[in-house]
């Protein structure tokens, strides 16, 4: 059993205890419900936003955000604080990046030492800096190698070998010979971020193909891609049959979607957040990730990256994105934060 804190921002105590079981990964997926999964983001979902987003209600599974791996990388110590102080009782798994088979073997037999559910690789990052080297989605173009990869990492593990990857680089009808692919490599789960690597963050995303993967793979699949509000969630676990649903930007935005996604699950009330709720969330990702020692400029900077998703999710407060960029100093930012949500409406329809 382990000690989960739970935060309860409608009543009086902000914070109770209660225990959980840990369950085991296969454990998580033999239920008649969507296995919730935070989606790794890189420069964002490290322990400090992994402890304020599991005090929300939380995900069932966890990524680290990608270690980088070359020839000579060891994995970095700040990701792997993820993993070693695991701040939410639940599975994490390590992803990785790269395309050193070599090197990506002896990374991944060291990450297994520590408290992983598994090994992850990625197959979908769309970065400039990623692809120019031919690893994160670049790697689509270069199935054979995807495939010598996996084979060596399987041969080497002793833990679960998952993967999470785009559905094709240029074009969505690549799928039709990527999907016969993923079929036969030795995995224990895939998520699918339905989009293509050409297709970035915004375009329509293919859920039918992700349906399409769960009818013909043996091995759960993730759902992932423009998942929004509880509502979104279970649409697409319903069309997709997926086993998972991951969501990414979304959470970053409302980290209560985990709960109300189970709670519309249940058929219970689902909890409405307001602004003001909004506004509290926002002060604890800037008390809770600021690095000692680092200046208040260079922290405001570093919280603009995180707290640009929330306010360019929040349709209803236009001028609030415009307003935070701006924002310098810490006066400047909770100036911001204040003007646009200082109000006890509910910010989100779930
Ligand atoms: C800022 C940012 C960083 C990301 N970093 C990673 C990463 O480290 N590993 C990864 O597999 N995907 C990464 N992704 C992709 C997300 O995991 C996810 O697949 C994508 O955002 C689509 O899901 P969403 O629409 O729910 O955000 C990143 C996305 C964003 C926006």
């Amino acid at each position: 059993m382990v000690a989960q804190r739970l935060h309860t921002e409608n009543s009086a105590a902000s914070t109770i205890q209660i225990n959980m079981p840990s369950p085991s990964f296969s454990e998580l997926f033999a239920q008649d419900k969507p296995l919730l999964v935070l989606a790794p983001m890189q420069d964002i979902t490290g322990v400090d936003f992994l402890r304020i987003i599991h005090s929300y209600g939380g995900a069932d599974l966890y990524f680290t955000e990608y270690f980088r791996v070359h020839r000579d990388s060891k994995p970095d110590k700040d990701i792997l604080k993820s993993v070693d102080a695991n701040p939410t009782g639940r599975p994490i798994l390590a992803q990785m990046i790269g395309r050193d088979t070599s090197a990506l073997v002896r990374t991944a037999m060291l990450l297994e030492k520590y408290p992983v559910a598994g090994i992850d690789f990625n197959l979908g990052c769309p970065a400039p800096i990623v692809c120019r080297k031919n690893a994160g989605g670049a790697l689509l173009r270069d199935l054979p190698h995807v495939a010598d990869i996996m084979h060596a990492l399987r041969a080497a593990l002793k833990t679960r070998l998952t993967l999470k990857t785009r559905i094709g680089y240029y074009s969505p009808e690549e799928w039709e010979k990527f999907l016969p692919f993923l079929k036969v490599l030795p995995l224990d789960a895939v998520t699918i971020h339905g989009r293509t690597v050409r297709e970035g963050y915004s375009a329509p995303v293919h859920y039918d193909k992700i349906a399409e993967a769960v009818r013909e793979l043996s091995c759960p699949v993730i759902a992932n891609g423009e998942i929004r509000s509880a509502d979104k969630a279970i649409e697409v676990w319903k069309s997709t049959g997926a086993a998972g649903i991951m969501v990414g930007r979304g959470a970053i935005l409302n980290p209560w979607i985990f709960r109300q996604i189970r709670e519309r699950l249940h058929g219970t009330a689902v909890f409405l957040p307001s602004f003001r709720d909004l506004y509290k969330y926002i002060e604890r990702i800037y008390s809770e990730t600021r690095i000692p020692g680092m200046g208040d400029k260079t922290h405001v900077s570093k919280i603009k990256k995180i707290a640009g998703f929330i306010s360019c999710g929040l349709e209803s407060r236009p001028s609030f994105h415009a307003q935070l960029m701006r924002a310098e100093t810490p006066c400047d930012f909770f100036r911001a934060c204040g003007d646009a949500l200082s109000s006890d409406e509910p910010c989100f329809i779930p």
